[in-house]
């Protein structure tokens, strides 16, 4: 061999230990990290699940519902009680739901590889290019990161990245550096506060600006997306980790001015979907941070969500009238959660917290999937029994587009996870 094609050429006998060390330390993280994947799936707990039977379910629901879906001017909302099919509302920029139909069928086209699912999503996206404009409200995050996040990461739709982007600035302009937070609704659509409001389900929003930042954005976006996260760590929970829902803050001094709720049962009670929000919304800032803070944080309210949790892994409403039993349920903070747990479950380190917030995903999921809750042979979505607004008189106990949006995003999430163990083992 010519000495010069020779990758090993004689090297000092320090630079061999070195590299001998070297090897030896790659070759050990990739044990380790090999041992840590597969420790993610406890194989009691997956096969407790029929994943295969819940996702056929779903696909199923899809062709019953899809072609009844006609108008793309609409999105599906909600199944009233009692009722079979969807309710269609405008896709318009002030309902924030309108990117959770899209994000459904971007899942589904992950999940089963049917094209079909595909061209309809595309169809569904494209429709609302323009509320990449959206100023007026935070929840442009929800309504475009379902839609053109999922096209761009599923899909491969390269072209969505600077409507992402152009949304994640709307984001960024509703950001009041006094004080540390995105402002969530206007005082015109929420007359009773004056001021500055943050509400919990904002944490969600941060996706978007984390995805603009990694994706050529202004490194600004992450910085307001780490703020949002501090501040509300500091001021939306109680000692006990649980949330309120609403926060009015002095727009000037950034002083918190007053803690209540708009969803929840009363000022002061502990709003299901908002801690739902607040476990989802934390993992996914730890997930992107990598700051050990916030996922002590995810952590601490996290348990505090399951500590309260009934039975069947699926809350009241609220948890303050949780002891009634004719009050309503709320399978979408149970699907939401289950799905933050997924990615918990994968970014915590110690292995007995692996395993609990494991099984506690598949407890959930496999409850969501059962008879009591899956609308199989009873209406067109995924589930039932989700409730959106009770204190406000509507949506209870229906069936919630976002219900099923976190549904099969947790089903995804738990495919890739029994994929890549299957490759690990
Ligand atoms: N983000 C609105 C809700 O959770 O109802």
């Amino acid at each position: 061999m010519r000495n010069d094609l020779n990758p090993y050429p004689k090297q000092p006998f320090i630079f061999k230990s070195l590299f001998l060390v070297g090897l030896l330390m790659f070759t050990t993280s990739c044990k380790n990290s090999k041992e840590k994947e597969v420790a993610k799936v406890v194989p009691e707990a997956a096969a407790s699940i029929d994943l295969n039977k819940q996702i056929n379910d779903c696909e199923k629901q899809l062709e019953i519902s899809v072609p009844k879906l006609t108008d793309l001017t609409k999105h599906p909302r909600l199944i009233e009680t009692n009722e079979t099919e969807w309710q269609e509302v405008t896709n318009h920029k002030l309902i924030w739901t309108s990117g959770f139909y899209p994000g459904i069928l971007w899942y589904a086209f992950d999940v089963t590889g049917n094209e079909r699912w595909k061209d309809e999503a595309i169809k569904r996206t494209e429709v609302f290019e323009d509320f990449k404009n959206i100023t007026e409200h935070h929840d442009i995050g929800f309504m475009m990161f379902p839609a053109y996040g999922l096209g761009y990461e599923i899909g491969g739709k390269k072209e969505y990245k600077d409507v992402l982007l152009t949304s994640a600035n709307s984001l960024a302009s509703r950001f009041n550096p006094k004080v540390g937070t995105i402002r969530s609704w206007s005082n015109k659509m929420h007359p009773r506060w004056k001021q500055h409001i943050t509400i919990i389900d904002n944490m969600l929003n941060l996706e978007l600006l984390f995805w603009a930042a990694k994706h050529g954005g202004d490194k600004k976006l992450y910085d307001i997306a780490v703020t949002h996260a501090e501040t509300t760590m500091k001021n939306h929970f109680r000692p006990d980790y649980t949330s309120w829902h609403v926060l009015e803050y002095d727009s000037i001094t950034g002083a918190v001015l007053n803690r209540n709720t708009k969803q929840g049962f009363a000022d002061d009670s502990r709003w299901s979907r908002g801690q739902a929000w607040g476990v989802y919304g934390y993992t996914m800032v730890y997930k992107e941070t990598k700051d050990k803070k916030f996922l002590d944080f995810a952590q601490k309210i996290t348990d505090k969500y399951l500590s309260l949790l009934p039975e069947d892994m699926v809350p009241c409403w609220d948890f303050d009238v949780a002891n009634d039993p004719k009050e309503e349920k709320d399978a979408s903070a149970a699907a939401i959660v289950a799905s933050a747990l997924l990615d918990l479950s994968i970014l915590v380190e110690d292995r007995a917290d692996q395993e609990r917030y494991y099984n506690a995903a598949i407890k959930m999921l496999k409850s969501l999937g059962s008879e009591k809750y899956s609308a199989v042979g009873k209406a067109d979505s995924f589930l039932l029994h989700s409730t959106g607004a009770k204190s406000l008189g509507h949506e209870i106990d229906v069936a919630l587009i976002y219900a099923d949006y976190y549904y099969i995003e947790a089903l995804d999430r738990l495919k890739k996870m029994e994929e890549k163990n299957k490759i690990n083992l």
